[in-house]
Formats: structure tokens, C-alpha cells, sequence
């Protein structure tokens, strides 16, 4: 079993379904509208949790009906939300339109995740007790920041996914173990759009990168060994919303069971080729044996 905790937003996705997303100033019709709990951190979560990990959240809800949904969901999926604060705001929201290649666009209202700028007290506790951290940048960065220190003290492995995209403070690079950028964010990272020249790049930061690439797969690179490409299953996308976190989830519990990493890879691969098959981010987050299925085939 991997124990892992999850440092993070939590959003209520509001998710438009669309052939063609509208040009500035248009309006178009969409096909369907669906409420999808999502953010960054509860998706990590809840695919850890589904992919068999033992997963509490540090975060925040609104005191709305959103939040009490984002809650409800964490729990049912099994993952402890005990440092999990309700907070006097609205829960955050991600307004996005999916497109009929499953590709979307998301504007993210933080809302209570704004309030995650800090450690509260037993959180730190609560790290120390794990194999690993998994942080996105979706709260505070001083947060983010606090939660690595606090696992580096504790010689906890901090997995960072660094979206959105943005600058990382040297500070926050230099207590990530692992970090895990889509293409366009090491590229924002690096200046670098050539996958392999970006991992390098990293690595004078960080001691381990993998750079997902949608379709094609991951690239792994760490100093002082040969980079590895692990293909992805060829699979016809309908919602591609959250398959990054379900990549990390996956990922986390897999390297935490103490997986070789071109395993770990394919592992994690096989299930965000699940979890783009179905409408939405965490309700499309695939089980052990469903990835253990998909992985075999
Ligand atoms: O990574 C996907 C997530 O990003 C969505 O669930 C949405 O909430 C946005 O935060
Ligand atoms: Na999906």
C-alpha cells in the first residue's frame, strides 16, 4: 500500500459540451452541461485512491452545496478528508468547454482554495507520516511551498505537477523530488518546446522529471541516466479533463509500491487512457483493476 497525501484545490467543474468552442463575441449552442467535481488536488486524490493508495487531502471547501458535493465525493471514493477545512467562501469552480476531440478550455475561480495559504496545525504531522506528497499549483505557493519543506524534513518524496503553468520559485524547485510537466508547462518552465531539451533543462533544478505528452506517452529523466519514452494505449478521447492527475495519481501509488519506473509509466498511462474514454475528471478516474486490465492488454 502506498500512503499518500494530496496538498491541493478542490473545484467544481462546470463543464459545457460543445462541438466547436465559441470566438470572442460569439455564441454557440452546446450538446450537454454537466456538474463534475474536479480541481487539481481532488482529482490527484481520488485517482490514487481508486488506483489503490491510501490518500488523505489537505485543502479547502466553500460552505456551499458545491462544497459539500467536492466533500461527499472524496469520502466516497476513500480518501480521508479530515485536514480537509470548510471555509467561509464559495467553493472554487472551473468553467470548461469541452470540445468533440475531448480537448477543452477552463477558466479556474479559486474561491475557498484561496484560503490553503498555509500548513494547518497536524499537517505537517500528518506528511511526515507518508510515502509521498503530491502538490499542483491550483492553491497558494506558499502553501505548496510549506507542504514540500515539511515532507523534505521528513524525507517524504514531493511530487510536483506545476500547473497551471507558471514560473516556480527556486525555493519550491529545491524540495521537489519529482516533477511532472505536460509538454506546454515544461515548455513555460524551460523555453524549451523539444520534450527531451526541456527534461534536461529540468534537471539542473530537480533530480527526477516526467514530461507527459498526451497520446504519445510520458519521457522520464533523472541525472546521470539515459532517458526513457513509454508509449501511451491508442484510444479515441471523449473528455480529456483531469487525465494529467490521473497520470500522477496512478503514478504515485505505483512508484510508492516500489514499481520500476518504466512500469510505473506505462501504469500510470494505461489509466489516464481510461479516464479520457469518460466524460468528466474525477468521475472518470479508473479502479486497480481496471488499469491492472488495461495495463495487461
Ligand atoms: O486538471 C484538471 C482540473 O483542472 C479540472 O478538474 C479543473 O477543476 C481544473 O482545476
Ligand atoms: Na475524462
Amino acid at each position: 500500500m502506498t500512503d499518500i497525501v494530496v496538498l491541493g484545490s478542490t473545484n467544481m467543474d462546470l463543464v459545457a459540451y460543445v462541438a466547436k468552442p465559441p470566438q470572442r463575441g460569439e455564441t454557440v449552442t452546446g450538446r450537454e452541461f454537466r456538474t463534475i467535481p474536479g480541481g487539481k488536488g481532488a482529482n490527484q486524490a481520488i485517482a490514487a485512491a481508486h488506483a489503490g493508495g491510501t490518500v488523505s487531502m489537505i485543502g479547502a471547501v466553500g460552505n456551499d452545496a458545491f462544497g459539500t458535493r467536492l466533500r461527499t465525493t472524496l469520502e466516497h471514493s476513500g480518501v480521508n478528508t479530515d485536514h480537509l477545512r470548510t471555509v467561509e467562501s464559495p467553493s472554487g469552480t472551473a468553467h470548461i468547454v469541452v470540445d468533440d476531440e475531448g480537448g477543452n478550455a477552463i477558466v479556474v475561480v479559486p474561491g475557498a482554495n484561496s484560503a490553503v495559504d498555509h500548513l494547518a496545525p497536524g499537517d505537517e504531522v500528518l506528511i511526515a507520516s507518508v510515502d509521498a506528497l503530491l502538490l499542483q499549483l491550483e492553491v497558494p505557493l506558499a502553501a505548496v511551498v510549506a507542504g514540500a519543506r515539511a515532507a523534505r524534513a521528513h524525507g517524504v518524496r514531493t511530487i510536483l505537477t506545476p500547473a497551471p503553468a507558471q514560473p516556480l520559485p527556486p525555493e519550491l524547485l529545491a524540495v521537489t523530488d519529482l516533477l511532472v510537466p505536460n509538454e506546454h508547462e515544461a515548455a513555460t518552465l524551460t523555453g524549451r518546446t523539444d520534450p527531451r531539451e526541456a527534461a534536461t533543462a529540468l534537471l539542473d533544478s530537480v533530480p527526477e522529471v516526467v514530461i507527459t505528452l498526451g497520446s504519445s506517452g510520458s519521457l522520464y529523466a533523472a541525472r546521470g541516466a539515459q532517458p526513457l519514452t513509454v508509449p501511451a494505449p491508442r484510444v479515441t478521447a471523449v473528455d480529456s479533463t483531469g487525465a494529467g492527475d490521473t497520470f500522477v495519481g496512478a503514478l504515485a501509488v505505483a512508484l510508492g509500491e516500489g514499481r520500476p519506473v518504466r512500469e510505473g509509466l506505462a501504469w500510470a498511462s494505461a489509466a489516464a487512457a481510461l479516464s479520457v474514454q469518460r466524460p468528466g475528471a474525477s468521475a472518470s478516474m479508473p479502479y486497480r483493476s481496471e488499469i491492472e486490465t488495461q495495463y495487461a492488454s
